[in-house]
């Protein structure tokens, strides 16, 4: 374990984006955006080849957030070109590379798919961040991000990583090792956290840090809805128990790491953006009440998660995969002067309320913070801004996340001290579509499931 990651020091851990937002919206809204154009292209940090601003993108993941992305990554200003992707499975790759084609049709960045190398099976991320590229796109399921962020840090290239960037422990201490060796190499790293990019946050969240509540007291968090996709295969339809679960990611933990980490991580990490901190320690309950059959894997259906920060405030989450409930994606947090009401990426949910009834509004405009995420990310690299690495703040809000499933699992108090520290890995030991998962069915199908008082996390 690397025992100072708990103690990172808490301004290293929260790169702050306003100054970032403010460079973004002078270069959009001003008539210098010509000439900010010009000036980033003779700006452009070493990566790129003399004479040739153009950045070359990888991306690992050929999914609906990968190919998402890399039409994101095509559609910022300048010149951009997708030169190899890769996904575990060959015959996924052809259909995502026509949805991106199809995304930026008619953009100045159009590509066409047979120019792509396309790359397949468990070691296509090595093949992919070693072509040609300064920058790589890492959007597998969240289990592999740890290895294939570490490879793309040896190899010195820019990421755009999605959320979650780990499963356990031992991949989140991995993420902030190759974290701060980004930083010492400079290079930039964005997450898929894309509150942290919408207008309509950062604004308010300033007034916040500002003081506009008072001292955050709690927050409440919430990603209650009726669940995601059904699994993809069955198993007369693959030939091993590996094929089986990486087509089913979503229902295995060392893949997915349950829902509380794949989708909850949203809004615990606008929980920890408001405070510019993260819990000491948690407890919580959860469950699979609904989601029960055997080809739902291992994940509960519903947690329901007490955090605890340094000062002694709350941050209530629930997460909740079971339709005809109350749903809801959305963060507030109450302080000793007001509220404020974040509404799970929409702009018009976001609000400060007064006790007197005042209410402050976004008067910022609505940007797609997908595409914003992308932009600045690019700006970044073009403009070799210093220190845009948003490694750690999403390792750590990972880590808040599989904090809270430890303890739903366990049913104990733990603190993010404990859990980040623990030895117990849930990956495979080795990668092949032969090889042996981690979890394995008993012979009717069925995967053991975490049961609070007996279940051993740490
Ligand atoms: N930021 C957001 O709002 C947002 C939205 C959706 C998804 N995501 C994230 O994006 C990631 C991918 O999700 P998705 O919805 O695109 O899933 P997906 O199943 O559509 O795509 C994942 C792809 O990765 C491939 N893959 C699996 N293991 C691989 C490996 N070892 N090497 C190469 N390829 C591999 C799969 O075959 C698949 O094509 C997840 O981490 C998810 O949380 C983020």
């Amino acid at each position: 374990m690397n025992g100072d990651a708990a103690c990172l020091p808490i301004d290293s851990i929260f790169t702050p984006r306003t100054d970032l937002m403010s460079r973004r919206t002078f270069l959009k809204n001003t008539a210098a955006a010509a000439a900010g154009a010009a000036m980033l292209s003779s700006l452009s940090s070493s990566v790129f080849a003399a004479g040739d601003d153009t950045v070359k993108v990888g991306l690992v993941g050929v999914g609906g957030r990968g190919t998402g992305a890399a039409g994101q990554a095509l559609s910022t200003d300048g010149r951009v070109k997708l030169v190899a992707v890769g996904d575990a499975f060959a015959d996924v790759i052809d259909y995502g590379l026509n949805q991106v084609a199809n995304s930026v049709k008619g953009k100045p960045n159009e590509f066409k798919v047979e120019d792509v190398q396309k790359y397949s099976g468990f070691d296509a991320y090595k093949q992919v961040i070693d072509s040609d590229i300064d920058m790589v796109i890492l959007a597998t399921p969240p289990g592999f991000r740890p290895i294939h962020f570490g490879y793309a840090v040896d190899k010195g290239r820019h990421v755009f990583m999605e959320k979650p960037v780990a499963t356990d422990p031992s991949g989140v201490r991995s993420v902030l090792e190759n974290a701060k060796r980004a930083k010492l190499k400079d290079l930039k790293v964005g997450v898929g956290l894309q509150r942290r990019h919408e207008s309509s946050y950062i604004e308010l969240m300033k007034q916040v840090h500002d003081g506009a509540i008072g001292d955050v007291l709690a927050s409440r968090v919430y990603w209650n809805g009726g669940g995601v996709w059904e699994p993809k295969k069955t198993r007369d339809q693959v030939k091993t128990e590996m094929e089986y679960q990486m087509w089913n990611w979503y229902y295995y933990n060392w893949l997915c790491g349950d829902h509380i980490t794949e989708q909850h991580i949203h809004n615990l990490d606008v929980g920890n953006w408001i405070k510019n901190a993260y819990p000491v320690s948690a407890n919580g309950m959860g469950g699979r009440q609904v989601r029960t059959d055997k080809r739902y894997g291992e994940i509960y259906d519903h947690h329901a998660v007490e955090f605890t920060y340094a000062d002694g405030s709350k941050m209530f989450s629930q997460c909740r995969h079971i339709p005809g409930c109350w749903s809801a994606v959305e963060e507030h947090a109450h302080g000793t002067k007001g509220t404020i009401h974040l509404g799970g990426g929409n702009a018009r949910g976001c609000y400060i309320q007064m006790p007197n009834g005042d209410k402050i509004t976004s008067k910022a405009a609505y940007e797609n913070p997908y595409q914003v995420e992308h932009d600045d990310l690019f700006q970044a690299i073009r403009t070799n801004a210093k220190d845009y690495n948003e490694a750690e703040s999403g390792a750590m809000s990972t880590m808040t996340s599989i904090l809270g499933r430890l303890c739903t699992y366990s049913g104990k108090v733990l603190t993010m001290e404990q859990a980040l520290n623990s030895e117990i890995s849930i990956m495979p030991k080795s990668f092949a579509f032969d090889a042996e998962t981690p979890v394995k069915p008993n012979e009717n199908g069925e995967y053991p499931i975490a049961v609070p008082g007996q279940s051993v996390v740490v």
